[in-house]
């Protein structure tokens, strides 16, 4: 069934949604964006997504054409007339038509955009059996180019470090930073488990500040197990007793074996699954 997508202001048909390729959200990769879920006809974390994107826009001075609170009831909108009950949200907003040159502040107003869709990132029985990664050799941006905690239409970093995922077979890569520490996956937090604490890399070793991150470290802390955020290398993760992935679009999804080292004994471990248990019933207001 086609959908309605939110397009500047109003919900139009499929077909109609269309940007020109003036503009510099296409050119030049310079737009914000936020992916959201959806569980059981709620909107998850929808104020955490909005505030992210203002941010992310306020960053590279761009104007989110609506207030916040519009923006919400925009999205809440969106999400109605397209029946969407668990599924996913793409919401960006683009610098708009611009000239062929950089020059963003002669540009139109920009574009904002929301479609409510579905989304299955990976495959479901990679959740029961846990997922392969490779580490990438493309580094992530430098914290002073490219601030990873930007959430920018320009993803090239992030989707060079997939290429090699895939050119390896497994879906995922993780991405260290210039100095060599784990930054995290290509669209994914990491998190590794070592003497029963959980370790995540701090913000600044280059990380997006991801609102599944914060729910799991929460989650985590309220089952007492203490989260350290820490300086990880490649050396920490092929050595750790369990290895998971947080994302909005992945939730919690563990890693059994990296660069041909396998995690543990080749399953998800006590951690993961019980931080996957008390994610799913956190989303979803209801155990599995
Ligand atoms: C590069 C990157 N890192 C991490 C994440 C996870 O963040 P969140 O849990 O907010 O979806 C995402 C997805 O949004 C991402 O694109």
């Amino acid at each position: 069934m086609a959908l309605k997508i939110w397009l500047d202001g109003k919900l139009v048909d499929e077909a109609d949604a269309k940007i020109s390729v003036f503009d510099h959200g296409l050119l030049y990769g310079d737009g914000v964006f936020e992916g959201i879920r959806v569980y059981n006809s709620r909107i998850f974390e929808l104020e955490a997504h909005i505030r992210r994107l203002y941010e992310s826009a306020k960053a590279i001075r761009l104007d989110v054409p609506m207030s916040k609170s519009e923006l919400i009831r925009a999205v809440e909108k969106t999400t109605e007339a397209n029946g969407v009950i668990n599924g996913y949200i793409r919401l960006g907003v683009t610098r708009g038509v611009g000239t062929l040159g950089l020059n963003p502040f002669i540009c139109e107003d920009g574009r904002l955009f929301i479609i409510a869709d579905n989304i299955q990132l990976y495959p479901e029985e990679l959740y029961e059996k846990g997922m392969k990664v490779i580490s990438a050799t493309t580094v992530r941006n430098h914290p002073l180019a490219v601030p990873p905690q930007l959430k920018s239409l320009n993803y090239l970093n992030n989707i060079l470090a997939k290429i090699e995922a895939l050119d390896n077979d497994v879906p995922e890569a993780i991405m260290y930073n210039h100095e060599g520490y784990v930054a995290e996956a290509t669209a994914d937090n990491v998190f590794i488990v070592r003497n029963s604490r959980i370790f995540t890399p701090p913000l600044e070793a280059g990380a997006l500040e991801g609102i599944t991150r914060g729910i799991v470290i929460k989650l985590a802390r309220e089952e007492n197990i203490e989260v350290v955020e820490k300086n990880l290398t490649r050396f920490d993760l092929y050595i750790c007793d369990e290895f998971f992935l947080t994302g909005t679009a992945a939730e919690v999804i563990g890693i059994v074996e990296i660069d041909g080292r396998v995690i543990s004994d080749g399953k998800p471990g006590p951690y993961t699954v019980l931080l996957r248990k008390k994610f799913f019933k956190y989303a979803h207001g209801k155990e599995k």
